[in-house]
């Protein structure tokens, strides 16, 4: 997964990455110039006339040239901030993430106007401006996706904005940038650049209602789903499961990942998960399923994992 910030993605992330490059060259510049004159006052010749220097490279060197190199570093630094402001494109993509302790909410908006809420992924078409709007109605989290564009705070009470073009497909990492908590470190989730057409079709698959259970396994899984009252957490779209507080599981076979990014989407880590969710993201609010049997946590993870 690409994670860096210096291979960049988007056309923000690259706008970053060359900004990063002058203020280190820049810097260095600064560094050698410093060291240089350092060393020739220490070992260099004896000046003819100290006494005629020393005007010169107090007011040379302590105050113009830092004040004009400073002056120019800000302002090539502030550039990119204001062109980062959110894009009035009709055609860009919007989509709402909000912050939970310690997942993420994700909503995308149809051209139509329907609300498609989905969790813990995201993905995205190339080529098009994206408008995520940020919220949390818990603590401070940061939304970053290091190889598309600069991170954003999601705080509550306010939404903030982040705009961001990908540039090229692949799969990116995203993390919350912001100690948010125990599990902060295990908010990362991964981001899918595609094709538009590609992304358009997955878009029309979420938007789907979930699919009923294809497997005699699978169906108990529902039946034990809804004994323990898992829907008055979790949305299971098309059922009778309309919790709003947990993630939606309308679709999380089709993830790439459960729990945290770390986590491949099989039925055996999503076993483990439901079994005891504290052992993998510590301070989890979902309550620990151990003493389900086992064959009724595979039967549930069966469930689960075939809502594709
Ligand atoms: Cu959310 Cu750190």
């Amino acid at each position: 997964m690409g994670s860096s910030i210096l291979d960049p993605a988007g056309t923000d992330a690259a706008e970053i990455a060359t900004l990063f490059w002058w203020m280190t060259g820049a810097g260095l510049f600064i560094w050698c110039a410093v060291v240089g004159i350092a060393l020739f006052c220490a070992h260099g010749r004896r000046l003819h006339d100290p006494h005629r220097a020393v005007p010169f490279l107090i007011v040379g060197g302590g105050v113009v040239l830092p004040a004009l190199l400073l002056a120019v570093l800000l302002a090539f630094g502030l550039a990119p901030l204001a062109r980062a402001k959110p894009a009035n494109d009709p055609a860009r993509l919007v989509i709402a993430v909000a912050g939970e302790q310690w997942w993420w909410r994700v909503r995308y908006t149809t051209p139509a106007g329907v609300h498609i809420d989905l969790a813990n992924e995201i993905r995205l078409p190339v080529g098009r401006r994206v408008d995520v709007s940020l919220s949390s109605d818990n603590v401070i989290h940061a939304f970053w996706i290091p190889a598309l564009a600069g991170k954003v705070d999601m705080i509550p009470g306010r939404t903030t904005h982040l705009s961001l073009e990908p540039t090229r497909t692949g799969l990116f990492r995203g993390a919350c940038a912001e100690y948010c908590g125990l599990s902060h470190a295990l908010m990362s989730f991964p981001t899918e650049v595609m094709t538009a057409s590609a992304f358009d079709a997955w878009l029309t698959a979420q938007a789907e209602p979930a699919r009923p259970p294809l497997s005699d396994e699978a169906l108990r899984g529902l039946e034990i789903f809804t004994r323990h009252g898992c829907g008055a957490c979790h949305m299971v779209r098309g059922t009778a499961a309309t919790g709003l507080i947990g993630p939606d599981l309308t679709h999380l076979g089709s993830r790439r990942s459960v729990a945290t990014a770390e986590l491949p989407n099989e039925p055996a880590p999503l076993m483990a998960w439901i079994a005891a969710p504290q052992h993998i993201k510590p301070g989890a609010l979902m309550p620990g399923f151990a003493m389900l049997p086992d064959a009724d946590a595979r039967a549930l993870a069966a469930y689960l994992h075939g809502l594709q």
